[in-house]
């Protein structure tokens, strides 16, 4: 974190965050524990801990089903942590429930069929009546880009990406302190999501309001973060600023997962791709000791029996590694590209 972020107040603070989903059923034969029964459960979201300023961008990334949206829902309130503490703006979490929106991946199962533009938007102004309430929901229409006549017209009437804007519009229009944006980009084309991703960081321009931008697609997050958490197994392995992200990554499996990042002309350089062997641990009771041990190419005894902790160094770079910076992908100049 810069000083200038330090000196803003935390928008969102969350300390030592866990959920975890109870699972029915007993495991598969060769698959069950000596000893008594125990419940098991999916570890969601482990011990997680991040602070994000207001007017800034702390970005999600990891691969399907580490957590990231268990931990968004967390963030703002849509579900509860089994431990762990969320303030916004240095009060408890609850006391700010009307300054914290989301936007997910779906813009049509968000909307209902039957309200129009102006209804859905109208419903997050509940303080203005009238030509008050019109003109409102006519300038969120401009701020996101949408011509004010859309506002009579129902979600089917509207492109996926109109109705994107829609979701967003209504998520602003509450002057929100905090917006969880999970997978909200994901289904739009590559040109819409850019315009969406440069009208988003706009509005934050204006509002200073704090965003977590969620995705699986390391790339869009780092357009638009200005810290990025690194996710495994419901625990986040990483938290460096976004310009880290290019090549000064220290967990093997941030590593690996950059190097999995398309390459594209302009970029400068070319990074050999690590391809991680095997599959993720089951999140139901993680084996002790790293959860990426099973498929960290640099791997070594102590990782399989001693879990690592999550190491903040004084320049704000945070790593879950008992050996940080051993995986190194090589990197070559762009001219050798084919
Ligand atoms: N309500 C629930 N009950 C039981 N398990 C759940 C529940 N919600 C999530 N999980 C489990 O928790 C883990 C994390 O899921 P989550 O949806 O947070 O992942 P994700 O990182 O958002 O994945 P994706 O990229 O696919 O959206 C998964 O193993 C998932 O099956
Ligand atoms: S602790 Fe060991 S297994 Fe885990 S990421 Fe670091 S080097 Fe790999
Ligand atoms: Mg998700």
């Amino acid at each position: 974190m810069t000083a200038v972020e330090e000196r803003r107040p935390p928008a969102l603070a969350a300390t030592g965050l866990v959920r975890h989903f109870a699972v029915s059923g007993r495991p598969p034969k060769g698959e069950r524990p000596p000893g008594p029964r125990r419940r098991r459960a999916v570890h969601a979201v482990d011990d997680v801990s991040l602070l994000v300023p207001a007017g800034t961008t702390l970005g999600v990334v990891g691969e399907s089903g580490c957590g990231k949206s268990s931990l968004g829902r967390l963030l703002v309130g849509l579900d509860r942590p089994d431990q762990g503490r969320i303030e916004w703006a240095g009060e408890p979490a609850g006391a700010h429930r009307g300054r914290v929106q989301a936007v997910f991946q779906d813009p049509a199962s968000a909307l209902d069929p039957r309200m129009t533009v102006a209804a859905a938007i109208g419903e997050a102004l509940p303080g203005l009546r009238g030509d008050a309430l019109g003109a409102r929901i006519a300038e969120l229409l401009d701020v996101v880009g949408l011509d004010p006549e859309l506002a009579e017209r129902f979600p089917h009437q509207l492109s996926g990406g109109q109705q994107q804007r829609v979701c967003i519009a209504r998520a602003i229009a509450s002057d929100p302190a905090l917006v969880l944006l999970d997978e909200a980009v994901s289904s739009l084309d590559a040109s819409l999501q850019a315009q969406v991703v440069e009208l988003l960081l706009q509005l934050q321009d204006r509002t200073h309001a704090a965003y977590v931008f969620i995705s699986h697609d390391l790339r869009a997050v780092r357009a638009v973060s200005d810290r990025i958490a690194v996710m495994y197994l419901g625990q986040i392995v990483e938290l460096a600023p976004a310009e880290r992200f290019d090549l000064e990554l220290l967990h093997p499996y941030s590593v690996a997962l950059r190097s999995a990042e398309p390459h594209l002309p302009g970029d400068g350089h070319r990074i050999e791709r690590i391809v991680l062997q095997g599959d993720p641990p089951s999140p139901i009771d993680p084996p002790p000791g790293c959860r990426f041990a099973s498929r960290c190419p640099v791997a070594q005894d102590r990782c399989r029996s001693e879990a690592p902790e999550l190491v903040e160094r004084p320049d704000g770079h945070a790593v879950r590694c008992h050996f940080p910076g051993s995986l190194t992908p090589a990197v070559l100049p762009e001219e050798q590209l084919a």
